[in-house]
């Protein structure tokens, strides 16, 4: 995969290619990712690329030519063009494995109080928002995307690090975890997860998911079809009630 970042602070991105698991990831090669730098668009002698709005109202507007440029120099026939705004879908993992099915992937950063809707009407393929919550750039959004993604590419994490088990992966969020020592300032890890009983113990996750899932983010529940192990464990925990 391809990532190519089109932004006016291609340095905040630094952090990536020192960060763990995806430095890891880009060192071998898991995936390519390249910033562009929107300034290096602007046909101004000032190198500007905002302006007031139209209408008027506070703030200043990305203009749609330099972007529009910064787009044409990396876009092909396989491009998918992201928008990261806080007026876009919100990301959530289903986005986030079709977005790591893509061979390149385009992420546009918006500043100041957002592009152009020119841009957004015309070159953008989708729009995501990483919350209910208005940030000062989408530089921040931007590195949440690809770290989302680039975990579920091929190859990068290893096999113990599985994400199936995760939360989101199969609609309810993660069981509990616990690791040594066993007994912590006199609380106790769960005997079951020390019995070895991988039936008990894996029904003991389901049940604990659900409870989680339905405290915490019942909307889960709602919203997503449960995969076919999860029913049939949790048909098997209530036939042995
Ligand atoms: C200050 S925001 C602009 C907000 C815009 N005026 C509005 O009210 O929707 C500047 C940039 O930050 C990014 N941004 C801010 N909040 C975001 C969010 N929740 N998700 C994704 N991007 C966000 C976008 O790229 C946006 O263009």
């Amino acid at each position: 995969m391809i990532i190519d970042i089109l932004t006016l602070f291609p340095e905040v991105f630094s952090y990536l290619y020192s960060y763990s698991i995806i430095g890891k990831a880009l060192e071998n090669n898991k995936f390519v990712l390249n910033t562009v730098n929107i300034r290096d668009f602007s046909k101004d002698k000032h190198k500007r690329v905002d302006d007031y709005p139209y209408g008027g109202g506070p703030g200043m507007i990305l203009k749609p030519e330099p972007i529009y440029d910064a787009i044409m120099s990396c876009k092909t026939e396989k491009s998918h063009v992201v928008y990261l705004s806080p007026k876009g879908k919100l990301l959530n993992q289903e986005i986030v494995k079709e977005l790591a099915r893509k061979e390149h992937v385009i992420l546009l950063s918006g500043h100041y109080e957002g592009v152009d809707n020119r841009i957004v009407e015309n070159y953008v393929d989708e729009e995501i928002s990483i919350g209910d919550y208005v940030l000062t750039g989408g530089e921040i959004p931007t590195m949440v995307v690809i770290d989302s993604i680039v975990r579920l590419l091929p190859g990068v994490l290893s096999s113990d690090e599985s994400f199936e088990n995760e939360s989101f992966y199969q609609g309810l969020l993660e069981y509990p975890q616990y690791t040594r020592p066993e007994n912590f300032r006199g609380k106790r890890v769960p005997k079951i997860l020390l019995s070895g009983d991988h039936m008990r113990i894996k029904k003991w996750r389901i049940i604990n998911s659900l409870y989680i899932t339905l405290s915490n983010r019942p909307d889960l529940i709602c919203n997503n079809k449960l995969d076919d192990t999860t029913s049939s464990l949790i048909k098997d925990i209530i036939k042995n009630i």
